[in-house]
């Protein structure tokens, strides 16, 4: 089986994946939202004041807070009202979005590759864990909402940066193989790849676990590391709504969900999986209005 280890790449794929890395740094004012984030004491005030810190960012905020999603007949002209209309937990997600959304152009990746269903998926995963965070008071709610939205940024650096090699799996998949047996026969893979890129970015351990090894959570769910439990909770639970990823994760039967994390009851996740098919769906414009909106050729 792969153990996505990079050990086993041709030396030349490997240098370029490094060398790719080493120039491509996240925004500073990605970093800096990461930091917060994680940060349970983060008040509306210092999100404020980091997005002021960015003018193109400030701009497609105040730009959101005027859409016609939000419905308003006043103009929100500063960050302050903006973060009060769309809401300090909505906020976060968008603006974390925005950031990656200009690191990785989806634009870039080949024509067949559906970059919206990634994003939307990412995003639900992300939304179910900071839920699931609160719910169990027994993870930062921040780190499971960063958790959930990177989990597969491997994915957007694979179909962006080496499209080469999506073509091949892309061969390999239309001749029988499952996505995730494709990699593996190819050695190469979007968990390899966003561990590369989280190391290299000096990403929290958590973060680098679970983009490592999310398609291999631990057996025991009690004893493996909790980020990654909680993460498979997410994705077990999105796997069960229109948000699902399945070219990756086929859909499973309930059991996988019921099974998933103890530290929620049974009530507790039923409770969650209705509440997910019912929000989520009514924030997928706000989400697909940052698509059309973030992208390096639109921003600034
Ligand atoms: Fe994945």
């Amino acid at each position: 089986m792969n153990d996505n280890s990079e050990e086993f790449l041709e030396p030349q794929l490997k240098a370029r994946i490094n060398e790719l890395f080493r120039l491509s740094a996240p925004p500073q004012v990605t970093l800096e939202l990461m930091r917060l984030l994680q940060d349970e004491r983060t008040t509306p005030e210092q999100l404020q004041k980091l997005v002021e810190q960015d003018p193109a960012l400030s701009a497609k905020v105040i730009s959101l807070g005027n859409s016609s999603y939000y419905g308003l007949r006043a103009p929100v002209n500063t960050i302050a009202r903006a973060i009060v209309i769309i809401g300090f937990r909505e906020l976060q997600f968008l603006a974390l979005g925005l950031g990656l959304a200009e690191s990785f152009d989806l634009r870039q990746a080949p024509k067949d590759f559906d970059g919206q269903a990634l994003w939307l998926h990412s995003l639900s995963v992300a939304w179910v864990a900071n839920e699931a965070a609160h719910l169990s008071g027994l993870v930062v709610p921040g780190e499971a909402m960063l958790a959930g939205l990177l989990h597969n940024i491997g994915q957007i650096v694979l179909v962006t940066k080496f499209p080469d090699q999506y073509r091949l799996l892309m061969k390999a998949v239309a001749s029988g193989q499952t996505y995730l047996e494709a990699e593996a026969s190819l050695g190469f893979g979007h968990e390899m790849l966003g561990s590369v890129l989280a190391r290299n970015w000096a990403m929290p351990q958590y973060l680098q676990d679970v983009i490592h090894g999310h398609h291999r959570p631990p057996s025991n769910a009690e004893a493996g590391p909790i980020h990654m439990s909680l993460i498979n909770l997410a994705l077990e639970l999105v796997n069960r709504t229109e948000y699902r990823l399945e070219y990756e994760r086929p859909p499973s039967d309930e059991s996988a969900y019921w099974q998933s994390w103890p530290k929620l009851n049974r009530r507790e996740k039923e409770k969650l999986l209705e509440k997910a098919i019912q929000t989520l769906p009514q924030m997928v414009p706000a989400w697909l209005w940052i698509m059309a909106e973030s992208s390096p050729s639109r921003a600034g």
